[in-house]
């Protein structure tokens, strides 16, 4: 099989780091560690198709990326780019907004068990922020719960203190308790009577840098009981399984009910918008929050995700992407084995995380990640990996394929 080379990339990248932060800034930039080694990775891309990405150097890939969960119908997906298409020629960015924004709520309440309401702005930050800011205004306590590793955006509150730029105050009232441990959930409400305002969880744990963890038996609804008898307001941050696991929301998923819960990635196959759903009982907290943005009313990733919702139901989309998932990580896992080594993975199969344990150090996983990255299937290293309906079993038994050989360069390197 040949392996990729990127020197268009790695020259573009040359020239980025003059005029851009970093050249690529975020988690997504080569200086940031996530691509080990550097030469296995390309930069930039010219096109995306499908469940596809071609970068500048003309090497294609299936893209398990999927844009860190965006690309849920595969990317320029034409019905959905149709309807798009079809609000530019109406109207976009508006002094008001348009009528697609009722009827994407109206579909949203319709869709989602726990959402009376829908509140729309651009990323998933943008509505977690307002999820915490809401419990606050519906409480008038101040303090939140959050779980260790579990990611929310870059808000100040969601940050450790000792970052650059956060204050202590900024994460004074924050505080941060093991997934998957009612205990502590009770210890840290009891220490603090009638203060909490807010406990914000993914609905599983899929921090980066980490195995996964689903939830365990009886904890959302230990969680749930202790958030109903205490008054405090249970924020599901669904940014990243929202529309994977299921359409109604993964608080349904996993059977029980949200107070908030935040959507984006899965919402609009990449058209930039999110949404917070919640409660009838929250939507007085929610319309007293001061909170807008330049772009939050657009009405063309309002027409987007009202196809993208649309095409989700119809086709079933999480089971489909459960199918894949499954499929894939069993003969991941197989392969792994036939070759001579041990593949754990965690998490569900349509977002699955995945790591070999035969060298906990995480170097020759990333160097098997790379391996299969030069071959043309785009795994990361640091975080879990998504599947979209755009798939085929032809894609998974090309991974596979590509998943041996790659094991294959372990072992002829020596591990
Ligand atoms: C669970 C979760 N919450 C919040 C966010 C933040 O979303 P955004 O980067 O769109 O602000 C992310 C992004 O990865 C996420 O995965």
């Amino acid at each position: 099989m040949k392996t990729y080379v990127y020197p268009k990339s790695q020259a573009l990248f040359e020239r980025a780091t003059k005029v851009i932060p970093g050249g690529i800034y975020g988690h997504l930039g080569p200086s940031n560690g996530c691509f080990i080694p550097v030469s296995a990775y390309p930069f930039y891309l010219s096109r995306a198709e499908g469940a596809y990405m071609f970068d500048i150097d003309g090497n294609k890939f299936i893209d398990y990326m999927c844009a860190y969960g965006p690309n849920i119908l595969g990317y320029n997906h034409p019905e959905v780019d149709a309807a798009a298409a079809a609000q530019q020629k109406l109207s976009d960015v508006t002094t008001l907004p348009g009528s697609k924004m009722v009827e994407l709520a109206e579909l949203l309440v319709d869709t989602v068990d726990s959402a009376d309401w829908a509140f729309f702005a651009k990323n998933g930050g943008d509505v977690t922020s307002l999820a915490v800011m809401t419990a606050r205004a519906a409480t008038g306590r101040k303090k939140i719960i959050k779980f260790k590793g579990g990611y929310h955006g870059v808000a100040p509150w969601t940050q450790a203190y000792g970052n650059p730029g956060i204050l202590q105050e900024d994460v004074m009232e924050v505080i941060t308790i093991p997934f998957n441990d009612l205990e502590a959930l009770s210890l840290a409400v009891d220490a603090n009577p009638g203060q909490i305002a807010g406990v914000i969880a993914t609905p599983y744990h899929h921090p980066a840098l980490a195995d996964n963890a689903l939830p365990e038996e009886g904890f959302w609804q230990g969680v749930r009981d202790l958030c109903t008898e205490e008054g405090i307001v249970l924020i599901i941050d669904d940014v990243r399984c929202g529309f994977r696991l299921s359409v109604n929301g993964s608080d349904a998923y996993y059977g029980f009910e949200a107070d908030l819960i935040c959507f984006c990635k899965g919402l609009a196959n990449g058209y930039n918008i999110s949404a917070l759903c919640g409660k009838e009982e929250f939507k007085g907290a929610v319309s007293s929050v001061f909170y807008t943005g330049s772009y939050w009313l657009s009405a063309v990733p309002m027409a987007a995700a009202l196809k993208t919702i649309e095409l989700l139901k119809e086709m079933d989309g999480p089971a489909i992407m459960r199918r894949l998932g499954l499929r894939l990580t069993k003969g991941l896992e197989e392969a792994a084995q036939k070759k001579g080594f041990n593949l754990r993975v965690t998490g569900e199969p349509s977002m699955w995380n995945m790591r070999l344990t035969d060298d906990e150090s995480g170097i020759l996983h990333q160097k098997w990640v790379s391996e299969c990255v030069r071959r043309g299937v785009f795994f990361c290293n640091h975080h879990n990996l998504f599947i979209n309906t755009a798939m085929t079993d032809k894609d998974i038994d090309f991974t596979i394929e590509v998943a041996e050989e790659a094991f294959d360069v372990l072992k002829r390197e020596g591990r």
